[in-house]
């Protein structure tokens, strides 16, 4: 696949999906303009990229701070021209616990990373993208997005709500050229994973080996699939949630 000539915008660059995301959009050819709240991961990375790869630039913010994105965005139009594609990554997976004892302020916190900052994220890439005559993002939900899960509801919550942002934004902007797709992974090798086998390794060894599979996904993995869905190749893909996930939700 060549995507020479395209820009991309990744949230959530620093580590891990978007991180193995951005190493391959470069790899094919794309500029990069990677977004993260963690200044020294998300430029480390991006000047990793800028120095062996394609020409690549980082935008500090939060996909909280409506101010930080419409800055991405701008920063990836004057810098590159236009841009092309998007995968609003970033995300965080609130505290493992009962959904009566989920406290209020942690779910405020996953819907407004997960869901919300999503949701700011295609506002301002939408405006330009409609504007300079098409394009195409990919928002990462989960498995989580297709199924529910005990013990963590946030989380749940907030990755099917992405599903109804990205559906409607596909229909919505269909005729305007703009595809609009979602990724359902699975349990992905990544910090946000390892940290759950850590801190409760009896909620997530059973899940791994429910996955027909018997492994996690690479990161790279996924950051195959959001390539594809916004290269040409999948020009008739639009509104899909697509799980990549071993199998998982097949059963
Ligand atoms: N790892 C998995 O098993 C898995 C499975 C399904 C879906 N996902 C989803 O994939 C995405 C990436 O997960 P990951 O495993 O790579 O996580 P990760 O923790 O390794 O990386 C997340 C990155 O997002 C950044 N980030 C977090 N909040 C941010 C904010 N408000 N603004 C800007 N940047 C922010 C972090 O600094 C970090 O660099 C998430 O949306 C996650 O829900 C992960």
């Amino acid at each position: 696949m060549d995507l020479t000539g395209k820009t991309v915008l990744i949230t959530g660059v620093g580590s891990g999906i978007g991180e193995a995301t951005a190493r391959v959009f470069s790899a094919y050819g794309a500029n990069v303009v990677g977004v993260d709240r963690d200044l020294d991961a998300g430029q480390k990375i991006v000047k990793e990229l800028a120095e062996s790869q394609r020409p690549a630039i980082f935008a500090h913010g939060d996909v909280c701070q409506e101010k930080d994105i419409a800055g991405a965005v701008e920063a990836a139009i004057s810098r590159f021209g236009s841009l092309d594609c998007a995968v609003n990554n970033a995300g965080v997976e609130g505290a493992l616990c009962s959904f009566a004892d989920t406290r209020v302020e942690d779910f405020d916190e996953v819907i407004s990373i997960n869901l919300r900052g999503v949701f700011l994220c295609m506002k301002h890439q939408l405006k330009h993208m409609a504007a300079a005559g098409g394009g195409a993002i990919v928002n990462m939900s989960s498995v989580m997005g297709l199924i529910g899960s005990a013990e963590i509801v946030q989380y749940a919550a907030s990755k099917h709500g992405v599903l109804g942002l990205t559906k409607s934004a596909a229909a919505e902007y269909a005729a305007r050229n703009i595809r609009v797709n979602a990724i359902c992974p699975g349990p992905v090798e990544t910090r946000m994973v390892r940290e759950i086998m850590e801190s409760t390794p009896e909620i997530l060894e059973p899940l791994i080996e429910n996955v027909p599979a018997k492994r996690m996904a690479a990161p790279s993995e996924i950051g195959e699939l959001a390539a594809w869905l916004c290269g040409p190749n999948s020009a008739y893909i639009n509104g899909a949630a697509v799980p990549i996930d071993g199998g998982y939700v097949a059963i």
